[in-house]
């Protein structure tokens, strides 16, 4: 269930257009398509509008025997972000409807049709609900734009629909096969192929499972030879419960999503020829499912991750970082990358720290840090960079392993960054940055582009970084 809606582009607004939508702002009246047969400006008086993005003034206006209307849409000071507001507004107000023929505004039609697309999307099983608006029909567009637009949109609608998929039907070999759909070479490890080639971390969080884990490889070869190989880790805990250092309840019940580094990786993955990127990709799914069982991990279980070192398990609940760790130290190892990026509802200490909208980044270059903060401004996926501290390491040491999976006596506290820190000692000497996603992975409302549930953050910020820089 993505985005059920239709796009498409036409070179001018059609006559009998029964449900129209204009722009205007502040100092710009709407273009005169339309004869709305009132006088624009005391229209906007009795309706005290101001030109604000988000806001919509309805108009009937005669169509043949009957009643069309006119949208006319606020457009803010026209910018990406005040175009994003307007069209998910525009799309909510016409839920229901056959068709919507936007006149697009000035700017940038990428996101303003990104947007209008994203406010489409629902996730429901059953019976459905209200259905969004069959088309969207943008009228006087560039068709590259709104094309790109709508590639991004039904990518971040497929993160979405994996994270939104409820545990009892995703588990690592299902996810496994989702990436196969996405017509790139795959590679997939099975529980034997995990256990010849050594890896630990992701056997010894998915060993309490009735499922087990997966490592899924796919692979992006741009048709011109690239420049450069940029790796990109995805978390795919496809259910935390915390196992046996379980979880309340509470906390639990949103645990589902605690793959959606995972599906940003495929749904990226997926989307990158599409958008015709320059570089080489390589995307790597860490997929488990951690559970407590009598085959369970227990908290001072020593673990032995890729490459050889060892972990003392002093929290199982701490899984994510064990199944990266793994995958991180692989691509160091076996693929070569230029960057390596990794993404992951690492902890709930970041949602503490930067809250719902923004996600948490951590980097080891600057410039890349740069690039990937930069590319979260465009495209409204935003990203604050956070510092790695290094005397803070000193708490990840244990007494019987090379290193403890959480800071034990809690001396400095930070959970989101000694959780960095922990990935830091597996992503080797090449420029590495970290997403943690834990607070903008899932939503609380059902708003503007988002809805309830999984987000699809991050696809819009990777796709950015990977096909415009
Ligand atoms: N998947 C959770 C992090 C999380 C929490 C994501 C809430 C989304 C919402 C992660 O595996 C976890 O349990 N982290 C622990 C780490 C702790 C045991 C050191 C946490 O944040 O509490
Ligand atoms: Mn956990
Ligand atoms: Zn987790």
């Amino acid at each position: 269930m993505p985005i059920e809606t239709a796009a498409s582009v036409v070179a001018e607004v059609p006559a009998d257009a029964a449900l129209l939508a204009v722009p205007y702002s502040a100092d710009l009246d709407p273009p005169a398509v339309v004869d709305l047969r009132v006088p624009v400006a005391g229209l906007f008086a009795h309706y005290e509008a101001k030109g604000e993005a988000g806001e919509i003034v309805e108009v009937p206006v005669a169509r043949g025997d009957g009643v069309g209307r006119v949208l006319l849409y606020g457009v803010g000071d026209g910018s990406p972000r005040a175009l994003r507001k307007a069209a998910a507004a525009l799309t909510r107000r016409v839920r229901g409807q056959d068709e919507l023929v936007v006149l697009t505004p000035e700017g940038d039609v990428t996101a303003f049709a990104e947007a209008a697309l994203l406010a489409a999307y629902s996730f429901k099983i059953g019976a459905p609900g209200r259905q969004p608006v069959a088309a969207l029909t943008f009228a006087g567009a560039d068709e590259g734009q709104v094309r790109r637009g709508e590639s991004v949109a039904r990518a971040v609608a497929l993160a979405r629909d994996l994270a939104n998929t409820p545990s009892s039907v995703k588990n690592p070999a299902w996810l496994a096969d989702r990436a196969a759909e996405q017509g790139l070479p795959v590679r997939v490890w099975d529980e034997e192929a995990l256990r010849a080639e050594g890896f630990g971390g992701i056997l010894g969080v998915g060993q309490g499972s009735a499922s087990p884990p997966r490592l899924i490889q796919l692979s992006y070869t741009p048709a011109e030879p690239a420049a450069r190989h940029v790796v990109l880790v995805g978390k795919g805990i496809t259910f935390d419960s915390g196992g046996l250092s379980l979880k309340p309840t509470d906390n639990m019940k949103t645990q589902k999503t605690d793959m959606a580094g995972g599906a940003v990786v495929i749904a990226v993955l997926g989307a990158l020829a599409r958008l015709g990127a320059p570089v080489r990709v390589t995307g790597l799914i860490a997929a488990a499912e951690n559970m407590p069982s009598g085959t369970a991990q227990r908290p001072s279980d020593v673990i032995r991750q890729y490459g050889g070192r060892t972990v003392e398990v002093l929290n199982t609940d701490a899984e994510g970082r064990l199944v990266l760790a793994d995958a991180l130290a692989y691509a160091d190892a076996e693929l070569d990358p230029d960057v390596v990026v990794d993404i992951a509802t690492l902890t709930g200490a970041m949602s503490v720290a930067l809250g719902r909208n923004v996600g948490g980044l951590y980097a080891t270059d600057d410039e890349l840090a740069g690039q990937l903060v930069a590319a979260g401004r465009e495209s409204d996926d935003r990203l604050w960079r956070m510092p790695l501290i290094d005397d803070y390491a000193d708490g990840l040491r244990s007494s019987v392993a090379d290193l403890a999976n959480i800071e034990v006596g809690s001396t400095y506290g930070a959970g989101s960054i000694t959780a960095a820190l922990f990935l830091r000692e597996f992503a080797g000497k090449r420029p590495w940055a970290h997403l943690d996603i834990a607070g903008v992975g899932r939503s609380t409302v059902d708003e503007g582009v988002l809805t309830k549930g999984a987000t699809g953050f991050g696809v819009r910020v990777l796709l950015e970084w990977l096909t415009r820089s």
